[in-house]
This record gives C-alpha cells, structure tokens and sequence, in this order.
C-alpha cells in the first residue's frame, strides 16, 4: 500500500495564517499536524508517500525534506490551483500505480491513528473504505448513507438536508479502480473534482463501498477554534518533562513541558502547556492549555488557552485567551493614561478587544 497526503488548498478558513504559511504545518502541541499524518501512516508499514503540495510547495519540502528524519520516502507532487481532492488523485497517478493507497487530508487531526480502519480495508478488501463519524451538523460534510452491514448506499456532499449523520473524515483507503471513477466524474458546481463524487460512481457502477466508524478523537484543523481545540486536547494526554531552566520564584503546576534552552523567571506555569525551546517567560502567567514555540519572549503576560508560534514577542498583556500568535508577531501592552489600541493587522487578521 502507498499514501497520498493533501497537503495543498488555499486554506481561506485559516486567514491571515495561511497566506504566509502552509496550515498543515501549523504547529499543535509543538509539532506540525502534517508531521503527525506522516506518523500515523508510517504506523501502518506503508513509507511510499507522495504529498500534493500548491503553492506554499517550497515551505512543506524545507519542513519535511526526502521524508527521512520521519522513516518515510516522500514524493512532492505540485497541484498548480486547488481543483479538489479528486483532481489530487489523477495528478499521482503514475506514483500511485496499480496498488492500493490511503489517502489522507494534510489538515486532518487523528491522534489515536488510523490502523483499525487500515486493518479492515486490507482483510475486507472493498473497492473503497470510507472512515466516518457521528457529527452534530452534518450539512457542513460530505455524508455518507450505510446500510446495517457498513455497505455504503449513497455519499452526498453538503446536503441541505442531510438522511445520515455520518460526516466522511479526512482518511479513505482506495484500491486501483478509483482511478476509473476520477476520470469519468466531472468538476461540480463549486468548480471542483469531489472525492465524494468519484466514490458515489464506485457505488453507482456496482462497486463495493464500505465505511468504518471511526471512534477515536478526530478534527480538521481548517479553522482557528479547531486548531486551538485539536491544541488543547493533545496537550491533555502529555506527560511532565522539563528539560529548561526554571528559577526557584517560579511554579510549575501539572503537565508541564519545558524544552531545553527556555528559562522561565518569577512566573507561573500552569499545565498542561509545552514552552519551547529557547524561549524566556518573565513575570508571566502561562496556561493551561497553551502551547508557546520557539525562541519567543513573554513578558509580564497572561496567556491562556492559546497557541504562539517561534519567536513571538508579548509583553505587558494580560487576560489573553484563544489566542493564535504568527510567527514572530509583536503584542504589546501600553502604560499610556489615556485608554487607547493601537493595531498593526494584515488582510483578514481578527483581533478582539475589551470595549
Ligand atoms: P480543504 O480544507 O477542504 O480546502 P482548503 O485547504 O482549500 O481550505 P478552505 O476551505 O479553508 O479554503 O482541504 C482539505 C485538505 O486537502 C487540505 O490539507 C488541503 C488539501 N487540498 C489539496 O491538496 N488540493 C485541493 O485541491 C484541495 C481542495 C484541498
């Protein structure tokens, strides 16, 4: 079996993030979720990986080069514009060959893995296996229709008025005669070749569809409330580990990382949170639920529930919360009487502010 990983897209949902970096590289708990999808496709014995990357293509491969450092062999395929999941498919085409393959969604958070639905793909062997789950609002989702036996009757993507509350995640097994289905699907309405289209012609045509309900923990991180989410649970399941520089008028309190080289002076340190290496906290509160990258500066701040990426400066701010921090933005906290707020925001940045 080989891997096809998306890892393209425009990202628009992740605005001001994406248009200066990939989001699959957005860090969660520390590492990016990208790295974390090559992991759970290694788990699986399968290291032939091709990764469709667009046009943040340069970044992706300096992250993640020849796939090595992660015991993978990585194929960079370069998809010109986003014309859908579908259109990812044919452009592997001549990597994927005639073996079976996962494809997996680069933004897609499974942190307890994929091996149980790898599993019943390799024993059942159906010309598809879907990987879904229960969602609340399924109108948001393609959908799939399963009959009792997990035999999948009819996908729909977005439906207005959805007859199943089983949203398709971001994993899907195919063997070979997917390619069939991707070459006779047109784009739909919104211009795309939908993956979900290309399986309904599998069930159309007679083909054996099967979905797995998938009953671990699963997020798509295309938004920043599910980055911060996805954040918070995997901090949730990590252990203690301090490896920096505390001083004796700081406390640390629960799952707390702190990674070699970041100093932490008279501050306050509530787990879970990881501090990353380099990084210096001074009078500050951190936590819980937060995760602070490389080499940035926190000064007299409180900041919770929230992620800042390498080389964030923040000084004089308190009560930060849900927060996302780019990398190497500046928030500062002024000591001028007159109550005021200065901004220095890019194109579609967000920024909330006590009135
Ligand atoms: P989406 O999150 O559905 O699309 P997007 O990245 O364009 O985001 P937004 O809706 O916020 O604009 O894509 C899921 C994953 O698949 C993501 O990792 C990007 C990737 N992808 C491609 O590689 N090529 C494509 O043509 C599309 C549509 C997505």
């Amino acid at each position: 079996m080989k891997a096809l990983v998306l890892a393209g897209g425009t990202g628009t949902r992740l605005r001001p993030f994406s248009y200066s970096m990939p989001k699959q590289l957005i860090p969660i708990a520390n590492k990016p979720v990208l790295e974390r999808v090559l992991e759970n496709i290694r788990d699986l014995g399968v290291t032939e990986i091709a990764v469709i990357v667009g046009h943040h293509a340069k970044e992706i491969a300096d992250a993640l080069g020849d796939g090595s450092r992660l015991g993978v062999a990585i194929t960079y395929i370069p998809q010109e514009s986003p014309a859908g999941l579908a259109q990812c498919v044919t452009l592997a085409r001549d990597f994927l060959g005639d073996d079976d393959f996962v494809m997996y969604l680069g933004d897609n958070m499974l942190p307890q893995g994929i091996a149980e639905a790898a599993a019943e793909f390799r024993a059942l062997r159906p010309a598809a296996q879907i990987v879904v789950q229960q969602v609340a609002d399924p109108r948001a989702f393609g959908v799939a229709e399963v009959d009792a036996g997990g035999v999948v009757e009819r996908l729909v993507e977005k439906p207005p008025v959805p007859r199943s509350n089983l949203a398709l995640i971001g994993v899907y097994f195919f063997t070979p005669v997917i390619h069939e289905a991707v070459d006779a699907i047109e784009p739909s309405a919104r211009g795309e070749l939908e993956i979900t289209d290309a399986i309904q012609w599998l069930v159309s045509h007679g083909a054996t569809v099967r979905a797995q309900e998938y009953a671990g923990y699963w997020k798509d991180t295309g938004k920043v409330e599910d980055v911060l989410e996805c954040n918070q649970r995997l901090l949730d399941g990590m252990e203690r580990r301090v490896e920096g520089d505390v001083d004796a008028e700081s406390v640390l309190i629960g799952a707390v990382v702190v990674e070699p080289g970041a100093r932490i002076r008279r501050s306050f340190v509530e787990g879970p949170a990881v501090i990353g290496a380099g990084t210096v906290l001074e009078n500050s509160h951190v936590g819980p639920h937060t995760s602070i990258g490389r080499d940035c500066v926190l000064t007299g701040t409180h900041l919770d529930y929230s992620i800042a990426l390498d080389g964030v400066t923040v000084s004089g701010v308190r009560g930060l919360h849900g927060s996302l921090l780019g990398r190497s933005a500046a928030v500062t906290g002024t000591t001028v009487a007159h109550r005021h707020h200065r901004l220095v925001v890019g194109d579609h940045t967000r920024v909330e502010v006590a009135a």
